[in-house]
């Protein structure tokens, strides 16, 4: 799990975390999850991990702000989810949640990471790209019967790809800091 720097965190999702993830989800995604799955997902569902972003400023209780989850899927590292609160987008938090996410994978036998994107979610693809997936195929009207989606691909996660993302993370933590100072 990555320590991000202040006053961010990062940690597994838990039961009571649900209402602050459906708060989210009902904002950002067109057709969202039910609080429901959440709860099977991290109760019940063994190859699945999700984790939370949070953020405490001053002396406000700490914020979830956005969420992330994978699933184990045979030797692939499947991103079932990623979103950031509206107000905390554009940050560098979307990618702070997957690359703590990729980070984790070297934790499981896995050896590719996995997605699905609406074709039209230029702004996911943009994130996804910068971290080196690749569009492999698409499912036709996968979203409601109406929107494609595309199945993006990392290249192996092997030890040169591990190099790349520590580049990245030290980067990315330099301008989490600049961003709040
Ligand atoms: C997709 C999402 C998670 C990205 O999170 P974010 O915190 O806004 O993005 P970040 O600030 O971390 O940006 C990371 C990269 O994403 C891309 N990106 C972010 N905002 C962008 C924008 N407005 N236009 C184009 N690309 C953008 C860029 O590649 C960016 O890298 P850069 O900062 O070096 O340019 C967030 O926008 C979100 O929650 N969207 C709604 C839910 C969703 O669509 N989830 C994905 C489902 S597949």
């Amino acid at each position: 799990m990555l320590k991000p720097p202040p006053p961010y965190t990062l940690r597994e999702m838990r039961p009571s975390d649900i209402n602050a993830v459906m708060a989210i989800e009902h904002v950002v995604f067109p057709t969202p999850w039910r609080a429901s799955a959440y709860e099977y997902e991290i109760t019940r569902n063994r190859l699945a991990d999700y984790q939370v972003l949070l953020v405490g400023l001053g002396d406000r209780p700490r914020q979830l702000i956005g969420y992330a989850g994978t699933w184990l899927l045979a030797d692939e590292l499947h991103v079932s989810t990623i979103a950031v609160s509206r107000d905390w987008q554009g940050k560098g938090l979307g990618e702070l949640l997957l690359l703590n996410m990729l980070t984790l994978a070297y934790d499981m036998p896995v050896t590719v990471a996995t997605l699905e994107v609406r074709r039209g979610n230029l702004v996911a693809q943009a994130l996804y790209s910068k971290y080196g997936f690749q569009v492999v195929g698409e499912r036709r009207r996968y979203y409601e019967g109406k929107e494609d989606a595309l199945i993006m691909t990392t290249a192996p996660l092997d030890a040169a790809y591990r190099v790349f993302l520590r580049e990245r993370r030290g980067i990315l933590f330099q301008r989490l800091q600049v961003e709040l100072s």
